[in-house]
């Protein structure tokens, strides 16, 4: 089954997206979790992507399509995937199709802007290995410290509050289209995101299922 999640930044993507893999067997795709490998890496695409990025802006559509061309190439993926934060606009979608990847359903977490503001702020990711928690809803063993890796836990840096909100204004631009886009070809599910990450997890695999 290939799978988009679709949503605003901090709707849960991420979260959902570990859900799905574990019930599926099937990979995730983050081009975010891509691109800012890429940026530690310091690759040519990483340098690129890193001033949009800190910007809460979008990188440009070439970069993103190049890498998701070439990740799901990949064997891993030819029984399937999940795609979190692409396509982010619309030309993004028209490469899929363009590329005849099949996308069976698009979920799209829904959660209101003001929620997003206030769980992004709690928000703490691994500098080792990426794992996301929250410092109240899904806080780490120890605190600070990565309960998979033992690395050092920190604020990302486009969690800063002003970059936030440029990140929501961005995403309802460019990324909202995708919902017209996607209904219009009878794949779009919405969840309404859930106060306890279990509760929207199982509205999430119903959805899927249904
Ligand atoms: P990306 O990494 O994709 O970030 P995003 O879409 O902004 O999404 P996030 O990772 O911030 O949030 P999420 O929805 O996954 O939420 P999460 O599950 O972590 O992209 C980063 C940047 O890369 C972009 O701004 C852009 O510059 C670039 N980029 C990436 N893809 C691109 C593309 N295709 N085209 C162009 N540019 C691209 O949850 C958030 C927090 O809430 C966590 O702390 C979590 O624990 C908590 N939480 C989750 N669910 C719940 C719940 N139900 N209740 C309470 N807390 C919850």
């Amino acid at each position: 089954m290939n799978l988009i999640l679709l949503g605003a930044p901090g709707a849960g993507k991420g979260t959902q997206a570990e859900v799905i893999c574990d019930a599926l067997k099937i990979p995730t795709i983050s081009t975010g979790n891509m691109l800012r490998a890429a940026v530690k890496e310091g690759t040519e695409y990483g340098l690129k992507a890193k001033a949009a990025m800190d910007a809460g802006d979008l990188v440009s559509d070439d970069i993103v399509i190049g890498i998701l061309k070439d990740r799901i190439a990949q064997d891993d993926c030819k029984n399937g995937f999940i795609l979190d934060g692409f396509p982010r606009t619309v030309p993004q979608a028209q490469a899929l199709d363009t590329m005849g990847v099949k996308i069976d359903k698009v979920v799209e977490i829904y959660v209101a802007d003001e929620t997003i503001q206030q769980r992004l702020s709690g928000r703490r990711v691994c500098e080792g290995c990426g794992n996301s928690y929250h410092i109240d809803f899904k806080p780490t063993k120890v605190e600070g410290i990565c309960d998979a890796c033992g690395a050092k836990t920190v604020i990302r840096k486009d969690d800063e509050p002003a970059t936030v909100i440029d990140r929501l204004k961005t995403y309802h631009e460019k990324t909202a289209p995708l919902k017209d886009y996607y209904a219009k070809q009878g794949k779009l599910v919405t969840v309404e995101g859930q106060e306890e990450v279990s509760e929207t997890s199982k509205l999430t695999l119903k959805a899927i299922e249904g």
